[in-house]
């Protein structure tokens, strides 16, 4: 009930756009909040912003009619580019990347400047219907990039 009643009050706030959701009263523990930028007329967005409020990422979305500008902006390199780009705990986080991928991120801290989903595959968190594709979430940044993890759909291999 008071899952319910949490997920109604992120979905509010996720609406209004930039609310801090407070999450002290849910059981999962508290994550920093994620910003995503991303252009109006794309609905995938959402659908991963959602689902990294499933998993008890607080969020705000940023409208842009510029999401290359940004993606520029925070170093992304281009053949990385996906939907949307996102901002939580100092890294960057391009397209729709797993919220565990992101906890390991956030555990981790890697040296760099972030992880990407590049493209739009199929089954990622956000792209859900049809066939699960496998798809490589990559770390980059200044000093290179390496493979962080792979995952099918949902699913990590
Ligand atoms: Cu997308
Ligand atoms: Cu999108």
């Amino acid at each position: 009930m008071l899952d319910r009643f949490m997920s109604r009050r992120a979905a509010l706030a996720f609406v209004v756009g930039a609310t801090l959701v407070p999450l002290t009263a849910h059981a999962k523990p508290v994550r920093p909040r994620v910003v995503v930028h991303r252009d109006p007329s794309c609905g995938c967005c959402e659908d991963w912003a959602a689902h990294l409020m499933v998993a008890g990422f607080p969020v705000a979305i940023v409208n842009t009619t510029k999401p290359n500008a940004v993606k520029q902006r925070f170093g992304v390199p281009q053949d990385l580019w996906s939907c949307h780009t996102a901002e939580v705990g100092g890294f960057i986080v391009e397209g729709h990347v797993p919220s565990a991928a992101i906890d390991r991120l956030l555990a981790e801290k890697p040296n760099a400047t972030g992880l990407a989903v590049a493209g739009m595959p199929i089954g990622s968190p956000g792209m859900e219907g049809g066939e699960p594709e496998t798809y490589e979430v990559v770390l980059f940044g200044p000093q290179g990039r390496r493979s962080f993890a792979r995952y099918r759909g949902e699913r990590e291999l």
